[in-house]
């Protein structure tokens, strides 16, 4: 009676260990990558990696689209991405190992974050999921 509660324990414990290990097996950083629209419009945005087409997305106003991934080791991961707006168009980077460092990496943590702002005068990245606060950097307007 006693052994099999312990034995059910020790299995539940086992399995969900490996599940969170599963879910975020990165040996370098894992990433969220949010970009939000904050246009009062329907944008298109294509993003791509060297290995991953995301294939095209339609962010609504105060919309978002998300993403994440494990970073790849010696900073090679690169996150790039087409956008529409009407008649308007621009390609940027939005994940590279300049722009975490510059922007979104903190010290320690195994989870990071890094929120696009996409305004209609241009592109945004910060830290934080705030539009508005302090660490929001302008990138790159539209074309
Ligand atoms: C993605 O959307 C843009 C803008 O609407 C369009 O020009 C392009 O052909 C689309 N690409 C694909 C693969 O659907």
């Amino acid at each position: 009676m006693r052994f099999a509660t312990i034995h059910k324990l020790f299995i539940f414990y086992i399995s969900t260990f490996s599940i969170a290990s599963i879910a975020h097996a990165c040996f370098a950083p894992h990433w969220d990558v949010y970009v939000t629209n904050t246009i009062s419009d329907n944008i298109v945005a294509h993003i791509k990696s060297k290995n991953d087409d995301l294939g095209n997305h339609t962010i609504p106003f105060n919309g978002n689209y998300h993403w994440s991934f494990c970073e790849a080791l010696f900073g090679k991961t690169l996150f790039y991405a087409y956008f529409w707006w009407g008649s308007r168009f621009q390609t940027l980077a939005l994940f590279d190992e300049k722009l975490e460092e510059a922007y979104c990496f903190i010290e320690d943590l195994r989870d990071q974050y890094c929120y696009w702002f996409v305004k209609p005068d241009g592109f945004y990245i910060s830290v934080s999921p705030d539009p508005n606060g302090d660490n929001v950097h302008f990138i790159k307007p539209w074309q």
